[in-house]
């Protein structure tokens, strides 16, 4: 940032000043939004709000409000960081959101950022014929835990299986298990994809596993580079881990359960390798894509 900016506080006072400033700076960098926010306003909200230890729904009415010369400088300090080390914002706040409940993260996981939680919030509707009846959920590749903890409160009677295969992202999921006071319903366990799991039989499982090809990778946006790369890359079609999920899930579904898998960009790639198998693929209000759901019948 250059000296002029030393002055900053003279010309820029208002919440809603920092908030307007932060974007301007952001979008002049090309700084790239995908990690909880998908525009320079929102992500400038975010980081501001935070620097000034307020609400992340704070009311317009305080947008007015006049900072101290201090909270200034710790403002402009937030938005440099962000622009100079191109870390998501979460990595910077320690938060993100899924499916409106909070969540603790560093870059020992992957940002929360998948459009199951609207699938979550509507109990897999659907789809799932009895949401009362499910009372085991395993959440494959669940990195921070953000799809098994919203799991253990849209399913209150269900008991969730966090399953990661990397010892770091379970520290944090299991923050996250204590942060939401879950841990008599939520258990965290170490497991390459289901080898840790036998004899389990759940109704529903769901996974946001790594599925970024090799090709797709190499061309992502700096902020995707701190995120660890196990949660990410899989193979060089991407479907490294989805195809032991296909493999092996027959065996860990209950008879009547379902598979709920995010596939993204892999989408193609998957048709392509299993034209046979009747995949469905549900909509997203708030968008997103590339999440199929498959009954356990289609996978014996
Ligand atoms: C795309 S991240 C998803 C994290 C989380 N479910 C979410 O939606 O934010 C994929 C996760 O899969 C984990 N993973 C990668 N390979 C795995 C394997 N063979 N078995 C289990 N987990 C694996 C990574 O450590 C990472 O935490």
């Amino acid at each position: 940032m250059s000296t002029n900016d030393h002055n900053l506080s003279n010309r820029l006072t208002t919440v809603r000043d920092y908030i307007r400033w932060g974007a301007s700076q952001m979008n002049a960098a090309e700084v790239y939004f995908g990690h909880g926010t998908d525009n320079a306003l929102d992500e400038a909200a975010t980081l501001v709000l935070h620097a000034l230890h307020l609400p992340p729904d704070l009311p317009e009415t305080y947008f007015a409000a006049v900072l101290t010369p201090q909270e200034c400088a710790t403002v402009q300090a937030l938005i440099e960081q962000r622009i100079a080390t191109r870390q998501p914002a979460a990595y910077l706040t320690r938060r993100a959101w899924f499916m409106g409940l909070p969540f603790e993260v560093d870059q020992r996981v992957l940002v929360p950022r998948s459009p199951i939680a609207e699938l979550i919030e509507r109990q897999f509707q659907p789809w799932l014929a009895d949401p009362e009846a499910v009372t085991a959920i395993l959440d494959l590749c669940t990195g921070s835990g953000c799809i098994g903890i919203a799991c253990a409160y849209a399913f209150p009677e269900a008991h969730v299986d966090l399953v990661d295969i990397s010892p770091e992202a379970l520290e944090v999921a299991s923050l996250n298990v204590a942060e939401h006071g879950l841990y008599e319903r939520v258990q965290v366990i170490a497991s390459d994809v289901f080898t840790a799991l036998p004899g389990r039989r759940y109704p529903l499982i769901i996974s946001n596993p790594p599925y970024v090809d090799a090709a797709e990778y190499a061309s992502l946006p700096a902020e995707y580079r701190h995120e660890p790369a196990l949660g990410l890359q899989a193979g060089t079609d991407g479907l490294e881990i989805v195809r032991q999920i296909l493999d092996q899930a027959g065996d860990y579904l209950t008879e009547d359960g379902w598979l709920v898998v995010e596939v993204g960009s892999s989408q193609a790639a998957l048709l392509a390798a299993y034209p046979d198998l009747p995949f469905i693929w549900p909509e997203f209000e708030r968008g997103g894509e590339g999440v199929f759901l498959l009954p356990a019948a289609a996978l014996r």
